[in-house]
């Protein structure tokens, strides 16, 4: 299927704290339909970007404000539904409130134009992490839980290390070594190129 990817700017805030972040927003999908993924930072550049094509509904990595706060506006803008993992529900609230989601499972699949979008529950950046398997275009859309050079941050509230090397060990890189990696913040990456460095990234504990 078609994946853009565009790139926006903003904050990102937590544990009282606040860092400039840019953020890759991705839409998946094409005039039959699109889905966005973490639309952030900047509604009216996701609304330009989207264009004319209609919205099946809006899906969420994992819920720091980054990723998820323009979400419960952009739903409402398109009329559909928001996509994220329960385990994100405290991440959430603080961001959103009572907005309503619709909740993630590992293993769910989306479909899109006849391809498949399978979800599968990564958590250790945050508990409710997600990655988004394409297995036809042999991409993982793989949100902060693994970066060109690294799995995603571990050091602030929620965020466990050990779990999300379990969540690479066990999940992400079981997918073929040649799988592109688009992540939600930086360049790309693949699959094989981080699971031949999980020695290091280990032994540095980030
Ligand atoms: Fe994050």
């Amino acid at each position: 299927m078609k994946i853009e990817k565009f790139v926006t700017s903003g904050k990102f805030r937590l544990d009282g704290g606040e860092w400039d972040v840019d953020n890759n927003v991705y839409i998946l999908g094409g005039k039959g339909g699109v889905y966005i993924i973490d639309p952030s930072h900047n509604a009216e550049q996701v609304i330009d970007e989207v264009g004319d094509r209609p919205v099946r509904g809006i899906i969420l990595t994992h819920a720091h404000n980054d990723h998820c706060e323009l979400a419960p506006a952009l739903g409402e803008h398109y009329g559909v539904e928001v996509h994220l993992h329960p385990d994100d529900d405290q991440l959430w609230k603080e961001s959103n409130g009572d907005a309503p989601y619709v909740p993630l499972t590992d293993n769910q699949q989306f479909e899109l134009d006849g391809e498949k979008i399978t979800v599968f529950h990564t958590p250790g950046h945050s508990p409710g992490c997600v990655v988004l398997h394409l297995p036809q275009d042999n991409v993982l859309l793989s949100g902060d839980t693994l970066f060109n050079g690294g799995p995603g941050a571990t050091g602030r509230k929620y965020s466990d290390f050990d779990v999300i090397i379990e969540s690479l060990r066990n999940v992400v890189f079981n997918l073929p070594g040649n799988t592109k990696v688009y992540p939600g913040h930086g360049d790309e990456t693949t699959v094989g190129a981080e699971a031949a460095r999980i020695d290091e990234y280990v032994a540095r504990g980030y």
